[in-house]
């Protein structure tokens, strides 16, 4: 059996990535009951939104579900901790910030933390924290990335030379090819954003999906360079008009104002894409349905299982 099945009661090794403050309890209830790991985000959602959202979770399944938590921007972090405790979620990730002071305060209560890393160093860091699982995120990945911009493809190898726990790839994964691919790598599972976006039960704007089916291979842009904040997102006018800002010397307080959750709801949610950014990964260019989350995850199970077939041949 798969070691992160095991560790975390899981039918498949796949992860939803954490979406802050677009996060709702169909896409993350769906995923968890098609046996992967739905993942609410905390993003800077204040505990009792975060609450509401944990207990349709609660109702929609009975299997484990994961709470991503933005160390660094998450304004209420006491009282997302205890909100952890409270309704026994079993897995947390840490994301955005240094996660070793809050490891052991979530395993002494029996809880498991995956820490998102984008470097070796990170994830050594992590690893002797005492994290039970790594997620390690290349830049292809929709959101707010490391400023090294690795590269998903260089570094899962590395990361899963370095370190003895399981590590899962983050990261430009939409189809059972890209999962297959990162098996081949190391790692012992996958998380995608991108792709979960574009699923029936993802309750964003459908001009934000309809974006994402019409993305080609060039279709999403880095803002946030000038500043250290790399963030990818879809190319439109806001993106033009984030990287114009860039380019006449903008401070980091004004480009935050232009970048900020309200902007991302604004995109996403209300679908005025020409108000407020929207995150995708760079592998939005290979999407073009949008299926429901099950259909999506043993689509994905088959093309992988079957392309493994092939490759056996091909190998031998
Ligand atoms: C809409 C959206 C919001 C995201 N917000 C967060 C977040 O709050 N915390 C986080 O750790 N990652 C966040 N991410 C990154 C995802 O968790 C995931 O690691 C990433 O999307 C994987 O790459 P992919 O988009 O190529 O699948 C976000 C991604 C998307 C698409």
């Amino acid at each position: 059996m798969n070691i992160l099945c095991r560790k975390l009661s899981l039918d498949v090794p796949i992860f939803q990535g954490g979406m802050g403050n677009i996060s709702h309890a169909q896409l993350t209830g769906a995923i968890s009951a098609a046996g992967a790991l739905g993942t609410i985000g905390a993003g800077t959602m204040k505990p009792q939104e975060l609450e509401k959202i944990i207990l349709e979770v609660k109702k929609m399944t009975d299997k484990p579900f994961c709470l991503n938590i933005p160390i660094a921007v998450q304004p209420y972090l006491n009282e997302i901790f205890e909100l952890v405790f409270k309704h026994h979620i079993p897995v947390v990730s840490l994301s955005a910030g240094n996660p070793k002071p809050f490891i052991p305060t979530f395993q002494a209560s029996g809880v498991k933390v995956i820490c998102v890393v984008a470097s070796v160093k990170q994830a050594i860091k992590a690893e002797s924290a005492g994290a039970d699982v790594l997620v390690a995120e290349g830049y292809e990945a929709a959101g707010i990335n490391s400023n090294d911009e690795t590269t998903t493809l260089t570094l899962i190898p590395q990361i899963v030379k370095a370190v003895k726990i399981p590590v899962v790839a983050a990261g430009g994964i939409a189809d059972g090819s890209g999962f297959l691919a990162m098996l081949a790598l190391g790692a012992e599972g996958v998380q995608m954003g991108t792709r979960f976006i574009a699923t029936k039960e993802a309750m964003v704007h459908d001009e934000y999906k309809q974006s994402i089916l019409r993305a080609d291979d060039t279709a999403t842009v880095i803002v946030g360079r000038s500043i250290g904040r790399v963030r990818r997102i879809l190319k439109n006018d806001y993106a033009k008009k984030l990287l114009e800002l860039e380019k006449s010397g903008t401070t980091a307080d004004v480009f935050n104002h232009y970048t900020d959750e309200t902007r991302h709801i604004v995109g996403a949610i209300k679908g005025k894409l020409e108000e407020g950014h929207v995150n995708s990964g760079q592998i939005a260019g290979l999407i073009d349905d949008l299926p429901s989350v099950s259909v999506l995850i043993n689509r994905m199970m088959k093309e992988a299982r079957s392309i493994n077939e092939v490759l056996h041949k091909k190998l031998s």
